[in-house]
């Protein structure tokens, strides 16, 4: 995907070869599938991942495929991690264009279930952590003057989610997230979108249900007849950092065969 200048000048921004990608839980799920494709159209990504053998088992597949990858072992939950895996991608790559803030824990406890700790760690992983990030590469991506950075929501974050509050609040602050940093950094060229996905066949939703319940469960409650799979999230995020979306700042677009429709 390449640059395009407008016939008044105006430079339609896009990821081009070469640019610098973190995926936060680049791991498995989504995240792997966002390496994959967005290494497929250049980019140099650096898989930040909690679990050292699927993020190893990530940044192999993507050089199989003839990309660019470099693995990154962190623990979101802690700040100074951060920092680290921050400073190592800057050593490896340098200022990156596109920040994935993909990476989530969802603990299944009711509310009163629910250990304050576990609440507090959950929010960290998920909406503090993203902060972290961008607040780290920021003074860099704003001297660049171009960025994406794409936040990885949840349909929880608008119907809310029975035995996941943390989950759910993290997810509802990731949509205003996105919107603070779209209003702010907008002038810098720097632009900010969420991504809502459905019900997928990831590790995720397997946590609490068998594979022959989620693919059933699609056939029978969305529209389109079928759960998401990771390359459908793929494809949407290599529009959301491609010029074709260099128009678009502070949206949440909802990916889900039409279940959010359903009452
Ligand atoms: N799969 C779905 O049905 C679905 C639906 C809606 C939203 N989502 C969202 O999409 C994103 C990706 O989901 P997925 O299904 O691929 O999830 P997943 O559980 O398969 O992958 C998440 C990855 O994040 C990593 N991770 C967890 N805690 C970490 C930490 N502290 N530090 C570093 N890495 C950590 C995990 O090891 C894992 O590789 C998440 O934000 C999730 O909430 C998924």
């Amino acid at each position: 995907m390449s640059n395009e200048v407008m016939s008044d000048g105006i430079v339609r921004d896009g990821m081009k070869a070469g640019d610098v990608v973190v995926v936060t839980g680049g791991g498995g799920g989504f995240g792997r599938a966002f390496a994959l494709r967005l290494a497929a159209m250049g980019g140099r990504i650096a898989i930040w991942e909690k679990d050292a053998e699927s993020g190893a088992q990530t940044a192999a597949l993507v050089k199989a495929s003839g990309g660019e990858a470099l693995f990154i072992e962190v623990d979101l939950a802690d700040r100074n991690d951060i920092h680290r895996a921050g400073a190592a991608t800057l050593a490896a790559y340098g200022t990156p264009y596109c920040i994935i803030n993909n990476a989530s824990i969802f603990p299944r406890y009711s509310i009163l279930d629910m250990d304050e700790d576990v609440f507090e760690t959950t929010m960290k992983v998920n909406i503090t952590a993203p902060f972290s990030i961008v607040k780290f590469f920021g003074p860099r991506m704003i001297e660049a003057r171009r960025g994406v950075i794409l936040n990885i929501a949840s349909g929880r974050a608008i119907g809310g989610a029975p035995k996941g509050i943390g989950y759910a609040s993290s997810k509802g602050a990731m949509l205003t997230f996105t919107k603070t940093v779209a209003l702010e950094w907008a002038r810098h060229n720097i632009r900010c979108n969420t991504i809502i996905p459905g019900v997928s066949f990831t590790a995720q939703p397997l946590a609490d249900t068998s594979e022959e319940e989620l693919v059933e469960r699609g056939r029978k409650t969305i529209p389109l007849g079928r759960i998401g799979y990771p390359e459908d999230m793929a494809g949407l995020a290599a529009f959301l950092v491609s010029a074709d979306a260099s128009y678009m700042t502070g949206q949440a677009v909802a990916m889900n065969g039409g279940r959010i429709l359903v009452p």
